[in-house]
């Protein structure tokens, strides 16, 4: 078998034109443009990358990106001060503070002090706790795209077991509430985990977050499993390269993403998604 690749870039590029439409609508409605402020704070070189993409997709669908960075030395006072600020500005609808922070700034005060209906990475404990209980609003960006990827299979996830490795706040738990409520039997494994190789081979959905370049060796995966690749992890000669060893899973598996253009487009494809929604829902 080989597997089906599964086009993060594609799917993402197809929503980011829909929405680049929904927003024509809006302007020819008389309403605003969508808003969304991005806060990095230091100059942690992926972060640097990552926030160029988010501002640069922003721009192209119509969105107002409005930019905000901010030195290293930035107090949490500081931060606070501009979060309360973007709270109130009518003209922003979504807030992303880029993670990781400096060490000295708590990442959970700075996240719980954004507004739950500008939380447009989900990361708020209301966010997470409506999607705890099945009553999600604004849903985690990589979890979220993961779940269209997975639905543009075709495949019923209803009594699937899947496996989730890694158990991070960004990825791997609200991916393991979002394939709950998608009817899977989830098994979320993490650093403590005995026998991965078993919860590994039995998976039939297959999830990996944990940033170690080829993690996950191919021969761990169920014939016929959908292998979903979150880890970009560059090398020395400058290749990127997942989690899972991608040339021997693709042999087993039905579908697969590839690193790069899997997971990746989709997470700033669903950010966009949560900020038009917050403007939509809450503040029109
Ligand atoms: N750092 C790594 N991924 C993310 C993300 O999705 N959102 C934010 N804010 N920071 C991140």
């Amino acid at each position: 078998m080989t597997a089906q690749i599964i086009d993060g870039k594609a799917i993402a590029q197809s929503i980011r034109k829909t929405l680049k439409s929904k927003v024509s609508d809006r302007i020819n409605k008389g309403l605003r443009a969508p808003g969304l402020a991005v806060i990095l704070v230091g100059k942690d070189p992926a972060s640097e990358v990552y926030v160029g993409s988010k501002r640069r997709a922003c721009e192209e669908v119509g969105f107002i990106s409005r930019s905000f960075d901010l030195p290293s030395t930035t107090t949490e006072l500081e931060l606070f001060r501009l979060i309360d600020k973007c709270n109130q500005d009518p003209t922003i609808d979504g807030i992303l503070v880029q993670l990781p922070l400096p060490e000295h700034i708590n990442e959970e005060k700075i996240i719980e002090r954004i507004q739950p209906d500008k939380d447009v990475d989900g990361f708020h404990p209301y966010n997470v706790g409506r999607l705890a209980q099945r009553i999600p609003v604004l849903r985690p960006c990589t979890p979220k795209g993961i779940m269209t990827l997975i639905e543009s299979t075709g495949i019923d996830t209803y009594g699937l077991d899947a496996t989730i490795v890694g158990a991070s706040n960004i990825v791997g738990r609200p991916m393991t509430l979002e394939l709950l409520l998608a009817g899977c039997t989830t098994t979320t494994c993490h650093r403590f985990t005995k026998n991965l190789e078993e919860k590994v081979r039995q998976a039939d959905l297959l999830i990996v977050a944990v940033g170690k370049a080829g993690f996950i060796p191919g021969e761990w995966v169920k014939p016929g499993a959908i292998v979903i690749d979150v880890g970009i992890n560059r090398l020395a000669n400058g290749r990127l390269i997942g989690d899972v060893e991608y040339d021997i899973a693709t042999k087993h598996a039905s579908w697969i993403t590839p690193v790069p253009g899997g997971v990746g487009p989709m997470t700033i494809a669903s950010l966009l998604e949560n900020t038009l929604y917050a403007a939509e829902k809450y503040h029109d």
